[in-house]
């Protein structure tokens, strides 16, 4: 053969070689791509965890350029981009840039995935037809957002995603094994991101049970509509459509009274800026709403918006709570995506969901799930400008 087809043909597989390599924020196909339908979402390495479980980062996109990446640790949001009234997109969830952040610095349920039981559960325990059964206390005496090792810090297998569907979705599944965290009952529960046409992100749960036991799953994104990691949320304005809301003790947990929120502070059945009466409810707001819809339907629960940006988000839940978190417990510690330094009040968390110890509250409404039947929820973050 003549010396100039060698040459062409070395450069044919140079080229081919260099095409297949990994490009930084390329996506990078593993052997696993093969066995599943990634129809609108892309799916790349995302690491190792320290015992060396791969980890699997999602990204679901729509054609506004809305962007969406989970992870399948904790089926954590990493990041949520959407327009602004001017169409430039930015990531408006506070994270890490990486896994081993997220695995090792006790991230505070940045966009995790909390269960068995969100919230607070009072002194640990709860009984259940006649038995007691003692959770983990991971917060004082109590147990908080699924106790030490929660549904936020385990590895989630993605089960299925959009085959069918014009709408980029990818689904995660987990069994909580009996006795887990002190929960009685393995229960197989799954969580489905779907990322629509229009800009909603859903995020639908679902969970069965072999024994009886409670359940309360929600969705724990800090979001700053302004753009991560850029200012604190307190010029946000938010409106709730709730009129009530469970008042607590020193320890966070709801004292059983349901209260009007009318003439306080806790009021925000109107439009409010967060910041303006943050300085006359102690330590910040972190509190269950009570929404007036009850829990029957899917209805608006929160309706956030951010005046330099102009983007506005709206909950719809099926939840009769939601909790309004306002960042009190950040406090500069965190540097995260991007080397944004999260500093006090610089994210907001609204997390739909049965009330905070429930389970100890026979007036609030059960998170009792039995074995045959299922538990089902949803909640969607519809996200436009004006
Ligand atoms: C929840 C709780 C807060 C706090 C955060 C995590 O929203 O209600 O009190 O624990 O999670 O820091």
């Amino acid at each position: 053969m003549k010396k100039g087809i060698w040459v062409i043909l070395m450069l044919a597989a140079v080229v081919i070689y260099v095409s297949g390599c990994d490009k930084k924020g390329a996506t990078v196909k593993e052997p696993q791509d093969e066995e599943t339908n990634l129809m609108n979402a892309n799916k790349e390495s995302f690491g190792k965890t320290p015992d060396g479980k791969q980890v699997f980062l999602y990204t679901l996109t729509n054609a506004n350029g809305t962007r969406a990446r989970i992870m399948d640790y904790g089926a954590i949001l990493v990041s949520l981009e959407v327009p602004d009234k001017d169409g430039n997109v930015s990531d408006i969830t506070l994270g890490y840039d990486t896994l081993d952040e997220y695995v090792k610095n006790n991230s505070p349920y940045l966009g995790a995935t909390v269960g068995r039981y969100a919230n607070r559960i009072g002194g640990a325990k709860f009984v259940l037809n006649g038995v007691e059964y003692k959770l983990a206390a991971n917060d004082g005496n109590n147990h908080l957002h699924g106790g030490v090792k929660g549904f936020d810090k385990v590895v989630w297998k993605a089960e299925d995603l959009s085959a069918d569907s014009d709408m980029a979705m990818v689904k995660l599944g987990y069994v909580s094994e009996d006795g887990e965290e002190g929960y009685p009952g393995n229960l197989a529960c799954s969580v489905t991101y779907t990322l629509t046409k229009d800009d909603e992100l859903k995020i639908s749960y679902q969970a069965e049970t072999d024994k009886t036991t409670i359940v309360n799953l929600t969705h724990h994104s800090y979001f700053n509509l302004a753009g991560q990691g850029t200012s604190d949320i307190l010029s946000h304005e938010l409106m709730l459509t709730a009129d009530k809301y469970t008042p607590v003790d020193e320890g966070l947990i709801p004292t059983g009274e349901i209260r009007s929120v009318k003439d306080t502070p806790m009021d925000f059945t109107k439009p409010m800026a967060i910041g303006s009466r943050i300085e006359q409810v102690p330590g910040g707001y972190d509190h269950n709403y009570v929404l007036n819809s009850g829990d029957i339907s899917m209805s608006l629960c929160a309706k956030v918006y951010e005046p330099t940006s102009g983007r506005v988000m709206e909950i719809y839940s099926v939840e009769p709570g939601i909790q309004f978190y306002s960042g009190n417990f950040l406090d500069g510690s965190i540097t995260g995506k991007a080397g944004k330094v999260y500093q006090k009040h610089y994210g907001f968390c609204l997390e739909t969901q049965h009330f905070p110890d429930s389970p100890n509250k026979p007036d609030f409404l059960s998170v009792v799930l039995n074995p045959g039947r299922k538990y089902t929820t949803e909640t969607v973050h519809k996200f436009y400008t004006k």
